[in-house]
């Protein structure tokens, strides 16, 4: 596969993205084909707290482990506190 320049094939990360923003349906994990969208919702509706447990549930950066930044900064991005007016 070939995505802006970045040759892709198993088990290679997919290039940096900003986990936490842009579209649900963008690859965060290509080793196991999970996106930001399938991250987020398991982050939200079964409210995990750890990279590790969203491995768990999505499968993403059970892989290679390339996208575990990713995850992490998306994790981090939904669990932030909301700063109150
Ligand atoms: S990109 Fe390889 S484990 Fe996610």
């Amino acid at each position: 596969m070939l995505l802006d320049g970045w040759s892709m094939g198993a088990g290679e990360a997919a290039p940096p993205v900003d986990a936490a923003a842009g579209d649900p349906g963008a690859t965060i994990c290509s080793c196991q084909a999970v996106t930001r969208g399938e991250i987020a919702h398991a982050i939200e509706d079964r409210g995990l707290t750890t990279v590790a447990q969203v491995s768990e549930h999505t499968r993403a950066s059970t892989g290679c482990g390339g996208c575990r930044p990713d995850v992490a900064e998306l994790l981090a991005a939904i669990r932030a506190p909301v700063p109150v007016a």
